[in-house]
């Protein structure tokens, strides 16, 4: 007779860590294995003062970008379905493994533009951990690789941000970087779910604007 052991939760997740480092180790820098750290640790420090299932979170924020879509041709179902196949591999329960496909295919600020997301505490708890790490001096570096990576003017005067943003525009802009600010970075404030994440979010916006001032003021030769 066989024995079967079930793994701990400590088990999975390390064992969690070793195939994400795996999978991204040569996506682009700002959807690395730091991105996905720090993700994992503001998430953390929100799931302390925040209800919603840890083990849950924990395996969310470290396999939320194991597949961006921007980076395979648009398809938005291959990182849930990546997710489902490794966590199934590992024995975990089918239920658990259910809320962190469903918060995978939920978190994406593309398809929170033009469609309401399937809610849960879990989600609001990850999805303001990835969002912090879209915004403040993080973000800026972020921002600034990822228009590198794509080759886009830094600033251009002439071409003013998007302002009725559909989720097809958003693919498909070419736009300056600057321009990314006001399409997304600076929403974001307002666009955190628990008050924990709101709370964090302030400090790294007013860095924004700080920055956007000087920005502005050094390219105008001040
Ligand atoms: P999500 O994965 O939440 O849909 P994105 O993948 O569009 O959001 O963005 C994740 C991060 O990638 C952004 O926070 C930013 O750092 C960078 N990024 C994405 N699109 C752009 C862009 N057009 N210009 C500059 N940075 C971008
Ligand atoms: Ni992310």
């Amino acid at each position: 007779m066989e024995l079967t052991t079930a793994m701990t939760e400590e088990e999975i997740i390390d064992h969690t860590i070793v195939f994400v480092k795996h999978e991204l180790r040569e996506s682009e820098r700002g959807h690395d294995w730091w991105h996905i750290q720090r993700v994992y640790q503001n998430a953390l420090k929100i799931s302390a003062s925040e209800p919603g299932d840890l083990f849950v979170v924990r395996l969310a924020a470290l396999l939320h970008d194991i597949a961006d879509a921007k980076f395979h041709g648009g398809d938005e179902s291959i990182a849930p379905a990546k997710a489902r196949d490794f966590l199934t591999s590992l024995g975990v329960r089918p239920s658990i493994i259910d809320q962190v496909a469903t918060l995978i295919e939920n978190i994406s600020f593309k398809s929170n533009i033009d469609a309401l997301p399937v809610r849960s505490p879990e989600l609001d708890i990850v999805q303001d951990a990835d969002r912090l790490d879209a915004i403040g001096a993080i973000g800026i570096a972020r921002a600034f690789h990822y228009g590198g990576y794509k080759n886009r003017e830094i600033y251009n005067p002439e071409i003013p941000p998007l302002t009725d943003l559909t989720s097809e525009k958003y693919k498909i802009s070419t736009a300056p970087t600057l321009n990314h600010f006001y399409e997304k970075l600076l929403r974001l404030k307002d666009l955190m779910n628990t008050p924990t994440g709101k709370r964090l979010a302030v400090e790294r916006h007013r860095f924004m604007e700080d920055f956007l001032d000087r920005f502005y003021k050094e390219w105008n030769g001040g």
